[in-house]
């Protein structure tokens, strides 16, 4: 499972609401775990390293995975994609597409780690480019399912049910 979103938009929160802390795959947690700071972006390439590792490992062991990074990038998740295929497993996009005004918001108005606002706009623009071709472009990508939230009501109202 990937989660797609800005930063600020909540994918940890939605994460940490309905997954274990071991199926949660948090570029942040392995960014704090190199270097003991979780805003340090000259980890970016080890934590992701680190990341794919364990996601490639718990796929072929058919354990849940959720990817919490931003994924706003068709090549960051491309890259998620290139696990889930070789592990033979389907993976499933859960994208927070909010409006910009919350997301600034819950970014502005946290405790710690808020990010720049021009990194959030940024981030905003690339979901927005991701998405341009309709609901049907992350499928394109080779997503199995593509759950798109828009209002953050349905988000705090959704369920996620285990087969
Ligand atoms: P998160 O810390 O969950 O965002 O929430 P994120 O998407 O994972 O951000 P990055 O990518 O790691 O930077 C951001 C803020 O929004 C609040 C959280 O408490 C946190 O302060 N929040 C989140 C809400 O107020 N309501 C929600 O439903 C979700
Ligand atoms: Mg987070």
């Amino acid at each position: 499972m990937v989660l797609v979103g800005a930063a600020g938009s909540g994918k940890s929160t939605f994460a940490a609401g309905w997954f274990t802390p071991d199926e949660i795959l948090s570029s942040d947690a392995y960014r704090a775990s190199i270097t003991g700071d979780a805003a340090n972006q000259g980890a970016t390439r080890a934590a992701f390293g680190a990341l794919h590792t364990v996601l490639a490992r718990r796929l072929r062991e058919r354990r849940t995975a959720v990817v919490d990074a931003t994924s706003v990038t068709a090549r960051a998740r491309l890259a998620l994609l290139a696990r889930a295929r070789d592990a033979g497993v389907p993976a499933i996009a859960i994208v927070l597409d909010l409006p910009a005004a919350v997301v600034l918001a819950r970014n502005s108005g946290r405790a710690e780690r808020v990010v720049p606002t021009r990194v959030v706009e940024r981030h905003l623009g690339e979901l927005r480019r991701s998405l341009a071709g309709g609901g049907a472009a992350l499928a394109d990508e080779g997503f199995s399912n593509v759950i798109r939230f828009t209002d953050p009501t349905a988000l705090d109202g959704a369920r996620v049910i285990r087969g």
